[in-house]
């Protein structure tokens, strides 16, 4: 039987992205703020930010393949579905639902920029920092692990979970 541990409460989740919304509401006033969220995983998190920035702010989306069951990244990334929105100029803030080894942000990133955004940023809601293989940072994370396995609020493990309402440790 699998186990689901507590790591972040609902109210806890909501206190971490006000603060969030608040810090780059604050660093992105004035500047021409793209977020793009990758799908599927940060699509709750990215749609809980937006609502409580108080900058104006453009939405775009990217899709990325999946690894399957148990994810291990590869460092190769295939874009299955590309933005539509031109980030030429644009401040790019790039949200993900969790930073593992880091491969798929520091490949994505390089992405983007072959696009000439004016700035790229990263936002995760959760940086996890155990298999960290790149020097990527991530600039504002909702919430930092040292590791395991984490599920729900948009977080899957073979497409479920991603309903629950708070974070948890999958223990299988
Ligand atoms: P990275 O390239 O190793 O940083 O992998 C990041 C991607 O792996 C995330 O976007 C997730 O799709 C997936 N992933 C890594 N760790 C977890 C986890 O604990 N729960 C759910 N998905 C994860
Ligand atoms: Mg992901």
């Amino acid at each position: 039987m699998s186990e689901l541990i507590p790591v972040l409460t609902e109210t806890e989740i909501e206190q971490n992205i006000h603060l969030l919304a608040r810090r780059i509401s604050d660093d992105y006033r004035n500047k021409d703020l793209i977020m793009i969220g990758v799908l599927k995983g940060a699509f709750v998190f990215l749609s809980d930010l937006m609502r409580r920035l108080t900058i104006p702010v453009e939405i775009e989306f990217i899709r990325l393949s999946s690894y399957g069951k148990s994810h291990t990244s590869s460092g190769r990334i295939d874009i299955r579905e590309d933005m539509a929105l031109n980030v030429k100029d644009k401040d790019v803030l790039i949200v993900e639902d969790i930073v593992d080894t880091g491969l798929t942000l520091t490949t994505l990133a390089e992405h983007i920029k072959s696009y000439k955004p004016k700035s790229v940023k990263f936002c995760a809601l959760i940086d996890k920092l155990e298999r960290r293989e790149t020097d990527c940072k991530v600039d504002y994370a909702c919430h930092t692990v040292e590791g395991g396995f984490l599920v729900g609020y948009g977080l899957d493990y073979a497409e479920k979970y991603r309903n629950l309402p708070a974070i948890y440790h999958l223990k299988l």
